[in-house]
């Protein structure tokens, strides 16, 4: 058998499990849901969320790849058997279905890419900008373009393999996505007027929050930290035996959330200096924040880069969900990597086009009162992700909970102190707060 490739370095990956956490979760999604949520609540409980269900499974997730050198299915599969890849082929499933809706919201950022410098964003009136972006993702063609150039970069970064594609592209793109995040937030939180976002942002309001709230931080903190779906298993299955796993989940997840509220600090600061409502929902970054970048000087360029970001953010997470299914057949159906990208994401692409098409002409076909669209979202993020993450912890918990501790300290021989925090957290925490909430957020309870 051939050896299992590994990352060429320990920076590599943690720069390539970022930028499959750092996306579209981050930047577009995360300020409007703080927005609608009460802002600071909401960031309390999501950051609450985070550093204790959040960094445990991420680090189950790792710890699981690792021992098993193995993709989602195979890495159950190899461990323990029985029913439990179930788990893993549930995440691929979810693969598809995430990467297919995730696709199309990033071929819009590479087209407002595109307007932006043709000029067609310089508008300052919301309601034009609205009709703008109502116009677009409603149409029949053009978004289906941008979604097939997006999936086409998708692909060849994958294909490109783990060390040569995914590796390299996280070291150019990650450092390029942090210097654009930090001149834009310097340029919002300069603007005049810029306090009541940042206020906004950190002061909790309660009154907004219900058990909603809760189970949107969850899935969002799921979706977030690319949790659930085996896209942390299939990478720590390139890591070493001598990597600090631990310390790499921890940089991973303090990444992601300081890039969360990075990205709030970046549009509600925006967003309050000119006058615009915060709770403006998926409309937020494609339509106020146009408008607030069409009253500044420089708008255009501005508006450039904030899409760029968008871009880029967007195609490194999306390389880690398409890397889910490719990884599961080049290890366990023996198929070429080159045609396992290129296939997987065909499928993507035309699963991609019910949820475009379910914006504009498709409009009035639902199922459960959803538009297509909404209901890949709602699938994946409310049911698939949690109960990903409730079954991996209870396998890192109970099945292979002993190897699992010698794999953590595998770098220096050293069980960490807080190995038992951990493991009372995958055992019992984490299975039952996310079955709680799972249900609250449901109202099955
Ligand atoms: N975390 C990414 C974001 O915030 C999306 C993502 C990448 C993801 N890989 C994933 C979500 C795996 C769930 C599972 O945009």
């Amino acid at each position: 058998m051939m050896k299992r490739e590994h990352w060429g370095s320990r920076l590599g990956f943690i720069l390539a499990a970022a930028g499959s956490a750092v996306g579209l979760g981050n930047i577009w999604k995360f300020p409007y849901m703080a927005g609608e949520n009460g802002g600071g609540a909401f960031l309390l409980i999501y950051l609450a969320l985070v550093f204790t269900i959040g960094l445990s499974v991420m680090l189950a997730e790792m710890v699981l790849g690792r021992m098993a050198e193995k993709n989602a299915i195979g890495a159950f599969a190899k461990l323990k058997g029985g029913a439990w890849p179930l788990i893993g082929f549930c995440g691929v499933a979810a693969a598809f279905i995430i990467l297919s809706f995730y696709s199309v919201v990033a071929g819009w950022t590479i087209s407002y890419m595109v307007k932006s410098v043709t000029g067609a964003l310089a508008i300052e009136d919301p309601d034009q900008l609205g009709s703008l972006f109502g116009g677009f993702i409603s149409d029949p063609v053009s978004p289906l373009i941008y979604h097939a150039i997006f999936m086409v970069l998708t692909v060849f970064v994958v294909l490109s393999g783990v060390g040569a594609g995914i590796e390299r592209a996280s070291k150019i793109l990650m450092p390029a996505l942090f210097a654009l995040l930090l001149v834009l937030i310097v340029r919002s939180v300069t603007l005049p007027g810029a306090e009541a976002g940042i206020t906004f942002l950190l002061s909790p309001d309660f009154s907004k929050v219900t058990w909603t709230t809760v189970s949107d931080a969850l899935s969002q903190a799921f979706f977030s930290l690319s949790l659930g779906m085996g896209a942390m298993i299939t990478y720590g299955s390139y890591l070493s035996k001598k990597e600090n796993i631990a310390s790499s989940a921890g940089w991973v997840t303090l990444l992601d959330t300081m890039v969360a509220v990075m990205s709030g600090l970046l549009i509600l600061p925006a967003v309050f200096a000119f006058g615009f409502d915060p709770s403006a929902g998926p409309g937020l970054t494609f339509i106020t924040l146009p408008a607030v970048f069409a009253q500044m000087p420089f708008g255009s360029f501005f508006a450039f880069l904030f899409f760029l970001l968008l871009a880029i953010a967007a195609l490194t997470s999306a390389v880690s969900i398409l890397e889910v299914v490719v990884a599961y057949f080049v290890d366990d159906r023996g198929i070429s990597r080159k045609s396992a990208s290129i296939t997987v994401g065909v499928i993507i692409f035309l699963m991609g086009i019910p949820s475009s098409l379910s914006l504009g002409i498709m409009g009035d076909f639902t199922i459960f009162g959803m538009g297509f669209f909404d209901l890949m979202d709602f699938v994946s993020s409310k049911l698939l992700l949690p109960i990903g993450g409730l079954f991996i912890s209870l396998f890192v918990g109970w099945v292979v909970w002993g190897k699992a501790k010698e794999d953590i300290a595998l770098h220096n021989g050293i069980v960490p102190f807080w190995i038992n925090a951990w493991g009372i957290i995958v055992k019992f925490i984490a299975p039952v707060a996310i079955a709680f909430i799972l249900l609250k957020g449901l109202g099955v309870l």
